[in-house]
């Protein structure tokens, strides 16, 4: 009998997942509560054909470096892959696979829900009826603010952009967005050519695009200053899309009148002052925490796998 390949998985994968690999692979499965550094990641790798990260770990280039030689494959479970030196993969021969598609209805209705809780102040309504002091309904008690009519801009016109366009307009948003280009499917939401003029007329903002060296930092003091007084900002994307202090200020002031959060930088750190902001709609990262989805995901992160260990070329490859 010949010896099963080796494959190494930094997270437990759902269920079916995880039988699929047995079923094939020797599998070492890492265990949910550790902080890998590059050392343990190299040592979990240990023997192992292919390595199924998550955006939990960070593949720098020294923990790329650090390596074993039998690695064919970084295969994450996620649609981003900004915590894989992809520079660092290619050099060593590595492919690197990732997930797309399959979240993008999921992650869609989270930036939706975020924009639902944010506007009707579900996380403040929430903690009120929890505590017991909530005395009853009155004309002009817990207003919160209507989508309806509103404008919502999206920085990042990709599938979750546009599933989202579409959800906010079956809510009776209008939806305006920019790219660097216009996009092949913009689900009838409007092109605007410039980041300026998109900021100027999004009452709600929702950011879906990449995290790169170029978006670092994108909505700073400069870009909130630019949004309409009162508007909402929303972010299922990558928390280091946000300069925390401009948006925390601009939370305090009201020139933000809420945020809808799922992603943080450093998380699961998060500037602590979130945490005191009644405005302030917090979520861990769940846009595609749903069965059917992170299912998917792990087919496919396998799908990815398995191609790279048959010789051929990942269906999703990013390196
Ligand atoms: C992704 O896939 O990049 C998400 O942020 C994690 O689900």
């Amino acid at each position: 009998m010949t010896q099963k390949q080796r494959v190494a998985v930094t997270r437990r994968l759902p269920r079916i997942c995880e039988e699929r690999l047995a079923a094939r692979y020797d599998v070492r499965l890492g265990d949910d509560g550790v902080v890998y550094t590059a050392e343990t990641l190299a040592a979990h790798a240990a023997g192992a054909a292919a390595l199924l990260v998550t955006p939990s770990e960070a593949l720098t280039a020294a923990a790329i470096a650090a390596l074993p030689a039998t690695v064919k494959i970084i295969s994450t479970v996620s649609v981003g892959f900004e915590h894989v030196d992809l520079a660092a993969a290619k050099a060593r021969g590595i492919r690197v696979g990732n997930t797309p598609d399959v979240l993008t209805d999921a992650t869609a209705d989270i930036a939706l829900l975020l924009m639902l809780a944010a506007t009707r102040r579900a996380s403040e309504g929430e903690r009120m009826v929890r505590s017991g002091a909530w005395t009853g309904l009155r004309p002009t008690f817990f207003l919160g603010t209507q989508i309806t009519g509103k404008r919502l801009g999206i920085i990042g016109m990709g599938r979750i952009g546009a599933a989202l366009a579409k959800r906010a307009q079956a809510c009776g948003m209008r939806v305006l967005y920019h790219n660097r280009k216009p996009a092949a499917d913009a689900a009838g939401a409007t092109f605007v050519a410039t980041l300026d003029e998109l900021l100027a007329h999004s009452d709600v903002l929702s950011l879906h695009c990449p995290l790169t060296p170029e978006t670092k930092g994108l909505l700073n003091a400069a870009r909130i200053a630019q949004l309409p007084q009162g508007a909402v900002v929303i972010n299922t994307a990558r928390g280091g899309l946000i300069e925390d202090d401009a948006l925390i200020v601009a939370l305090q002031s009201g020139k933000i009148y809420a945020a809808g959060l799922d992603v943080y930088a450093g998380e699961p750190a998060l500037d602590a002052r979130y945490k005191t902001l009644e405005n302030v709609f917090l979520l861990p990262h769940i846009g595609s925490a749903t069965i059917e989805t992170r299912t998917a995901m792990g087919m496919l992160a396998i799908d990815n796998m398995e191609a790279v260990l048959n010789g051929v070329a990942p269906p999703h490859a990013v390196a």
